[in-house]
């Protein structure tokens, strides 16, 4: 690895790295439910470029990096120069001399690795195409508080297999839990996610049903049926139907099964009001994490 420390994939770090990431958030979280705030990042700057909207990522990483004495700047493509054309790696080259650390949500995942490649700060992955990793941080750190380690815990994926399932296939390779994917033929996770999972000895299971991914799963997760930027959205909301997490899905689940979902939800689509706001969901618990599990990132970026 190199000597700048880049939070760009899940598959990308080691467990002991993952784990010492989780507790700092956590230890974070603590400080912040005690009403302290340790100025960790005080006269440190992160800039962040959006490529596509947002409203947790954005704001949870300006909240988080402010609490603790940090600064942010936030650019949005268009009203940029990497909207006019000036490439990545001289975009990275630049904002490694003003800022601390570069956050960026992007569409291609080339992108984020260009701008890792060139930057001399540390690069944190915001969402790609490809991957959210730092949704997942926040997610493991969920379902921990809740039940405690996921280790060995089967975790129930029904619907697109996009760039959130595919950072849920690198945390259960690195953490040892089981990931159940029930998705389409058309929206099955990418071939090279899941050869380089088994390689690797995950346990990761395609199954052909949203009933047999939940059989006795520990958590139940979805995620929209149209990421920002697909197409053909309409064949996508016809084939996803089957998927839908509903009541009658999380019973065939763990009786204390837990119910995530990254947001933002398209009630009525991939999940029910009822299971939204029913007593098994921890959505916002899971909302809330951003903010803790990223401060963990944070820490280790800036460290
Ligand atoms: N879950 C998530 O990343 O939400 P935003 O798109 O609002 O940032
Ligand atoms: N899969 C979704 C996640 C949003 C946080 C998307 O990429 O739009």
């Amino acid at each position: 690895m190199s000597a700048v420390r880049h939070f760009l994939d899940i598959d990308q770090l080691d467990a002991g790295t993952l784990r010492g990431i989780l507790d700092r958030g956590s230890a974070l979280k603590a400080d912040w439910r005690n009403g302290e705030r340790p100025q960790l990042f005080a006269g440190k700057t992160l800039v962040m470029i959006f490529e596509k909207p947002s409203t947790r990522t954005r704001t949870s990483f300006q909240v988080g990096m402010q609490q603790l004495g940090g600064m942010v700047v936030v650019m949005n493509e268009k009203e940029s120069q990497l909207g006019q054309g000036e490439t990545v790696a001289d975009t990275a080259r630049v904002l490694s001399r003003y800022a601390d650390a570069i956050m960026i949500r992007t569409d291609a995942q080339t992108k984020l690795d260009d701008l890792a490649a060139y930057a001399g700060v540390p690069v944190i992955n915001g969402l790609t195409d490809e991957s959210h990793p730092c949704q997942i941080m926040a997610d493991i750190m969920t379902y921990e508080e809740h039940r405690g380690s996921i280790a060995g815990r089967v975790v129930a994926w029904s619907g697109d297999g996009n760039n959130v399932a595919n950072s849920w296939i690198h945390a259960a390779v690195k953490l040892g839990f089981t990931i159940r994917l029930a998705c389409p033929d058309s929206l099955q996770p990418p071939a090279d996610v899941l050869a380089r999972a088994a390689d690797e000895g995950g346990d990761v299971q395609i199954v052909d049903s949203a009933r047999a991914a939940v059989d006795g799963a520990d958590l139940v997760v979805t995620d929209t049926w149209v990421s920002m930027g697909d197409k053909n959205a309409e064949m996508r909301r016809q084939v996803l139907l089957p998927y839908q997490v509903d009541a009658a899905l999380m019973a065939g689940a763990k009786s204390d099964a837990l119910f995530m979902h990254c947001l933002p939800a398209h009630r009525g689509e991939e999940v029910t009001d009822e299971v939204m706001d029913g007593p098994q969901s921890v959505v916002w618990d899971e909302a809330e994490n951003r903010l803790h599990a990223q401060k963990g990132i944070l820490s280790w970026c800036l460290e």
